[in-house]
């Protein structure tokens, strides 16, 4: 199921909203975002705002948000619109997955790493104590609205968070992998980005094919956002080097050096070593939460080459050996 990407500068995105400003417009937004919105959105009842998105994104704010919402008179015929970055598109989706049975929602992404990913494709979620994004569904928003001038508040880190899942694709896709190399401006790339994710997930919605190679990275890389407390593109891109490393492939990390540099992302904040309070008890520990783990092994996807992927199944036991004897893992 393919969502409706809208692109839209925010004068002509401030016009669908006032399509709302005497009815019920019922949302989930970012704070931080807050200026970035009409005013009347300020004024509106019906908004339930985030603080601190990632570390809400969990089951007693959406108990909370649950009960506004239908304190609020929310029916099955209204629209949610989730505004914000990832977490409030995972969160704000799986509002709108699960209250009266599911309603449709529109995502309005305002991270990068949420306008190339986070709000396309339908997977929303929820974190658990024991892990990311532990409960979850799919549900695709009916159009994702994508404008970039919510870009211009975007903190360094975002961006290099953002980049890190433009590294991503850039293994996915040899278009994406040229566009980068030859350092055409990002927003170029996010467009191609968003339209690769949105044309695997129209081929795959539930993730037992193609899908999957989107998760690229993630297993260390949700594992290194955990134990580190880094944001999440950040967290992924690290996981793909040190994935290449720690099953020796060469070339692949060969790829990702030539990528980190054409997006003049800085190396050494993805280096282990940078990190003195990184515990690799509780890493090991976390890769056994792994949502794409099978019995006793891992699923991991990996890179033939650029646009080609595969998925080995690796017992956890060997990864983790793995892991454990690659010499920037040790304490
Ligand atoms: N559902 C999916 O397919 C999918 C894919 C990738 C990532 N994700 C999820 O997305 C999340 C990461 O997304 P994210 O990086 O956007 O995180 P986020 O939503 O936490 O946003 C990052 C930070 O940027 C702030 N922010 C948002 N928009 C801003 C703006 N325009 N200006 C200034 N600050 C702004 C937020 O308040 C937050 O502090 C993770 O929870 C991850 O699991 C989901």
């Amino acid at each position: 199921m393919k969502s409706n990407l809208i692109y839209l500068k925010k004068l002509e995105l401030f016009k669908e909203l006032d399509n709302f400003k005497e009815g019920q417009f019922f949302a989930i937004a970012d704070q931080k975002i807050k200026n970035h919105l009409p005013q009347w959105i300020s004024f509106s009842p019906h908004i339930f705002w985030l603080k601190n998105p990632e570390e809400e994104k969990n089951l007693e704010v959406y108990t909370r948000a649950i009960e506004f919402f239908l304190k609020q008179g929310i029916s099955r015929s209204s629209t949610l619109y989730a505004i914000g970055g990832g977490a409030t598109t995972d969160f704000g989706g799986f509002v709108a997955a699960t209250i009266l049975r599911g309603i449709n929602w529109v995502a309005i992404p305002t991270t990068l790493l949420a306008m190339i990913d986070g709000s396309i494709g339908g997977k929303t979620a929820l974190n658990m104590p024991q892990g990311k994004n532990l409960i979850g569904s799919f549900h695709a928003p009916e159009k994702v609205f994508i404008c970039g001038d919510f870009l211009t508040s975007l903190p360094e880190k975002e961006w290099f968070s953002g980049k890190g899942e433009v590294l991503k694709y850039g293994f996915l896709s040899q278009e994406i992998h040229e566009l980068i190399v030859k350092k055409v401006p990002i927003e170029e790339i996010a467009v191609a980005c968003a339209k690769f994710k949105n044309e695997v997930v129209e081929k795959d919605f539930r993730e037992e094919k193609e899908r999957i190679f989107l998760n690229l990275g993630h297993t260390l890389g949700h594992a290194f956002e955990y134990n580190l407390k880094i944001p999440h593109g950040q967290a992924v891109a690290m996981g793909l080097k040190y994935l290449f490393k720690v099953m020796g492939l060469n070339q692949s990390h060969s790829l990702w050096l030539e990528m980190v540099r054409a997006l003049k992302l800085p190396a050494e904040k993805m280096e282990i070593g940078q990190y003195p309070h990184f515990d690799l008890c509780a890493f090991l520990q976390f890769l056994e939460q792994d949502k794409k783990k099978v019995d006793s092994k891992i699923r991991l996807v990996l890179v033939k080459d650029i646009g080609f992927c595969y998925v080995e199944e690796v017992p956890l036991k060997d990864f983790k050996t793995k892991i454990q004897s690659y010499a920037e893992f040790k304490p």
